[in-house]
């Protein structure tokens, strides 16, 4: 059974686009405006050499601070840098410690380092303490998603600083399903954890939550350079879209004036989980509210046919299968976005019944 790339109609419930902002008026003028006072359609060429806009560095700075690290760099993906990031913090004498469930792109950000990897059992503090215990590694860096992406459920961010703060390790936090809405800033659920030496980077994407494409990672300078001077990732690439990341900007600063729209996502999210909850689908336990609904089938098979299901039903799921999840936990996964109305969580609930 294997992957297809088909055409398939745009669905309510499986995107990222968690404030709904894609076609957001506001936006859309914004960005207007902006091309027309000379907003440029192309970076042109690398940050070193031609493409180092203005746009790129305010949008840094100012982002930066709003997550309280010193400095920050915008990628044209959060992929580059997750892995630009761990490249630049380790290297082969040492180790890295992720989440079990911790996104592709960080794993390979260890692989590129050539740091040994080890994985800790999934958001479980005392578990990571077990291991960073085993010892090994001259720098020992762990690694977690804020929200993770496929169960919707939260890192106890708090717990896991303590633990790498007792144990003398570094904490990267990738933050790409929360920024935009979680912290009082926006930029994710780390953002209250201390700056310490301790947690020392964190990676956002534009991606979702705002509606964009790209990523920016946040941190103290000496990381930067690294970067500026090293990195592959940096170095011999095109810089960002100045159009993605200028609508990454104005989704953001959206993101924080618009408290509205997170009442909005905050409610449908209640709705969605105990409706789905009263059907008998169980979720994994969550601290705070998530957009992200694991429906969890049991099998490929089954979340194949689920999927069918809904489809005759007008609700477009794809199966999650592995890799992106570990075998015998294939699902549905389902989003709430705040564009949509109670009465469309209804409709996906009342084809839900029939799976
Ligand atoms: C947790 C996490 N990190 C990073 C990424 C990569 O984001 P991007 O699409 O910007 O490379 C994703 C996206 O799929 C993700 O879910």
């Amino acid at each position: 059974m294997f992957r297809t790339l088909g055409p398939h109609p745009e669905s309510r419930f499986a995107h990222n686009d968690y404030l709904g902002l894609r076609r957001d008026p506001r936006l859309v003028s914004g960005l207007i405006r902006a091309l027309e006072a000379g907003l440029p359609l192309t970076s042109s060429g690398s940050r070193l050499l031609s493409g180092n806009l203005d746009l790129f560095t305010g949008f840094e700075s100012r982002f930066a601070r709003a997550a309280g690290f010193p400095a920050a760099l915008v990628f044209a993906s959060t992929s580059e840098a997750n892995r630009a990031a761990i490249c630049a913090l380790v290297d082969r004498h040492d180790v890295v410690i992720h989440d079990s469930l911790a996104h592709a792109s960080l794993i390979d950000g260890i692989l590129h380092s050539g740091a040994k990897r080890k994985k800790f059992a999934h958001n479980d503090p005392a578990d990571l303490r077990a291991q960073l215990c085993e010892g090994g590694g001259r720098i020992r860096l762990v690694v977690t998603e804020s929200v993770f992406s496929m169960d919707g459920d939260v890192a106890p961010l708090a717990d896991l600083h303590q633990v790498c703060k007792e144990e003398g390790a570094l904490l990267l936090v990738d933050e790409a399903h929360a920024v935009g809405l979680f912290g009082a800033n926006r930029t994710g659920l780390s953002e209250g954890l201390p700056k310490d030496h301790t947690f020392i980077a964190s990676t956002q994407g534009f991606g979702k939550g705002l509606a964009s494409a790209g990523g920016i990672l946040c941190t103290v300078p000496a990381v930067l350079e690294r970067i500026h001077n090293l990195s592959r990732a940096f170095i011999f690439t095109t810089a960002p879209s100045p159009i993605a990341i200028k609508a990454a900007e104005l989704a953001w600063d959206l993101s924080c004036a618009d408290i509205q729209r997170r009442s909005q996502l905050d409610a449908l999210c209640v709705q969605f989980a105990e409706g789905i909850q009263t059907l008998g689908w169980s979720l994994p336990r969550r601290e705070i509210p998530t957009p992200i609904f694991p429906l969890l089938c049991g099998g490929l098979e089954s979340a194949i046919r689920a999927s069918a299901q809904l489809a005759a039903q007008q609700i477009f799921l794809r199966p999650i299968r592995p890799p992106t999840v570990p075998a015998g936990t294939e699902r549905l996964r389902a989003t709430v976005t705040a564009d949509l109305h109670t009465s469309d969580v209804d409709e996906f609930l009342g084809a839900l019944r029939h799976v």
